[in-house]
């Protein structure tokens, strides 16, 4: 597909998208970040992530609220560590350093870091020191408490001006503070759920210490983006390719609401959807929301050009042409579009490098089916702020059903890539069939939400079996189920036995030419999520 996403992007910066004032994170390696980022917006602050290059200039020019600085895996010692600008530390703007962040804090103002014998890892049980006046541990937390540490190096020494108010076995300064510098550190994790104060810590820190408002909701965002969609798009036509994605939907739905008849939507019925899904997409959208719809039933298109093709690349790249082709044809009416509106992530950005908007690179993965080779549309990208979360409770907030803002990840290709081998319509059928009732169950176990995906697979073999007295060879169908918190590694999903059960037997009693059901436990890596 990469040469079908030559689309002129325009840089943007992600503070366009908000007016409100920000908290920054600051990215100081490894996963910990986003998860800080998510934590601040989980108290109505809106926060985003900076790289740790980042000068005191171009922070001032953000004009932040306040700043976090992350943690990290290197040490404070090693040569080439990341640092912050110092002048960072002279702005005045309050600080909240977090593991590496407070060891940081520590060497950079003239404290010490001691190089570590046996670090401490996993939970630790946190003692306030006595007789310290601490503005960061509110008098309401225990003295004692337990927290989550991942760390070698401890800080021994704490800068002059600066308080330790809590330690740990390991750490004789767990948490470290200057009120008056507006600076604190905190050795531990509070970021995460093994520390069961951190979240009220963190919400000290942004509410108490750092006067951010807790103005940060999905209402305000409606608000913003419909103001920012109507300044960016003017009086122009807009189109937009609804997958049946909770992305594409949602953000069709915010672009709807901003610009109204301005927005047309395609929604290119590939033949290879789940049961049910092209319904719903126009019962949704043109009924329910009034929407402009044009719906390309185009399934006998896509079925004829895979005929005869195994290879699953190749499978791939002809469902993503033709989707391209298809696209094109049916928005070449729609003359008069200047803007496309894409669903992009933060998360998309952020794993792209393209957070501070120099580089909005699209993932071709999130794409087959995206974006036509050489149309000049500027992109409109209202969900570019957001985490997956976050744009499940703008679906919502925004009316969209359950069945929409809940629905799993689903590839661009389709059932394309869970049939091996070739792809028929009649394979579809049982593929659909059988997806359905694994759907179903898991609805019906109350576990649609821990799962992050489950679905059927259609291999191309065949095996014996035997039906009341009759000898079968037919296909088997193997299950899908996994947990993951962002697709880049799974762990099979421990479903009950009898919830297994179930699915087998319904799936062999009511699918014509299947007798036999698999469960795949393999995790991601060294799997993949889908088969092909
Ligand atoms: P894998 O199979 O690589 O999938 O572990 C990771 C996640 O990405 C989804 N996926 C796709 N999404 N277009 C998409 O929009 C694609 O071509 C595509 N292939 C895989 C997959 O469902 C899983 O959530």
């Amino acid at each position: 597909m990469g040469s079908a996403l030559r689309v002129p992007l325009r840089a943007t910066t992600i503070s366009e998208v908000t007016t409100r004032r920000t908290v920054l994170v600051v990215d100081f390696g490894a996963q910990y970040a986003q998860l800080i980022a998510r934590r601040v917006r989980e108290h109505k602050v809106y926060s985003e992530i900076v790289p740790h290059t980042i000068t005191a200039e171009q922070i001032a020019a953000k004009n932040p609220a306040a700043i976090i600085l992350s943690g990290g895996p290197k040490s404070v010692h090693v040569e080439g560590a990341p640092r912050l600008d110092p002048k960072v530390y002279e702005s005045g703007v309050p600080i909240l350093g977090i593991c590496y962040g407070a060891q940081l804090i520590a060497h950079q103002l003239g404290g010490e870091v001691g190089r570590g014998s046996r670090g401490e890892y996993g939970r630790a049980q946190m003692t306030r020191i006595a007789n310290s006046q601490s503005t960061l541990l509110t008098s309401d937390l225990p003295d004692v408490q337990e927290v989550w540490m991942s760390h070698f190096d401890a800080i021994s020494q704490v800068p002059a001006g600066f308080t330790a108010t809590a330690s740990t076995p390991e750490a004789p300064v767990a948490v470290l503070e200057n009120a008056e510098r507006k600076i604190w550190g905190v050795q531990y994790h509070p970021e995460v759920v093994h520390s069961p104060f951190g979240a009220q810590v963190i919400e000290n820190f942004l509410h108490n210490l750092a006067g951010c408002d807790a103005s940060w909701t999905m209402g305000s965002v409606i608000d913003e983006q419909i103001a920012l969609i109507r300044a960016q798009v003017g009086d122009k036509r807009v189109i937009c390719g609804l997958s049946g994605g909770v992305d594409s939907a949602v953000a069709a739905a915010l672009v709807h609401r901003a610009i109204g008849a301005q927005l047309t939507c395609v929604y290119v019925d590939t033949g290879l959807m789940r049961q049910g899904e092209s319904d719903q997409v126009v019962e949704t959208f043109k009924r329910n929301m009034g929407i402009e719809l044009i719906h390309v039933d185009s399934g006998a298109k896509f079925f004829d050009g895979l005929k005869g093709t195994t290879e699953p690349e190749a499978k791939r790249k002809i469902i993503g042409e033709l989707f391209v082709r298809v696209f094109e044809q049916h928005t070449g009416g729609v003359t008069d579009a200047e803007f496309l509106v894409q669903g992009t992530l933060y998360p998309d950005l952020i794993e792209s490098g393209g957070t501070d908007g120099t580089a909005s690179v699209i993932k071709s993965h999130h794409n087959v089916g995206g974006l036509p080779a050489d149309m000049t549309l500027k992109l409109v990208e209202p969900l570019r702020a957001l985490f997956k979360d976050e744009v499940r409770r703008l679906g919502s907030e925004l009316g969209l059903p359950d069945e929409i803002v809940w629905r799993q990840p689903f590839p661009g290709p389709g059932l394309g890539v869970r049939i091996i081998g070739e792809v028929t319509p009649d394979k579809v059928a049982i593929l659909q069939e059988a997806d359905a009732i694994v759907r179903e169950e898991i609805r019906l176990a109350g576990l649609e939400r821990e799962i992050w995906q489950a679905f059927a697979v259609l291999p191309d073999i065949r095996s014996v079996g035997v039906m009341g007295d009759e000898r079968t060879y037919a296909y088997p169908i193997i299950i899908r189920a996994v947990t993951s918190d962002d697709a880049m590694t799974a762990d099979w999903a421990r479903l009950p036995f009898d919830l297994l059960e179930r699915m087998s037997s319904r799936i062999i009693s009511e699918v014509d030419g299947v007798n036999r059901v698999a469960y795949d436990i393999t995790s991601k890596p060294p799997g993949t999520i889908e088969w092909e």
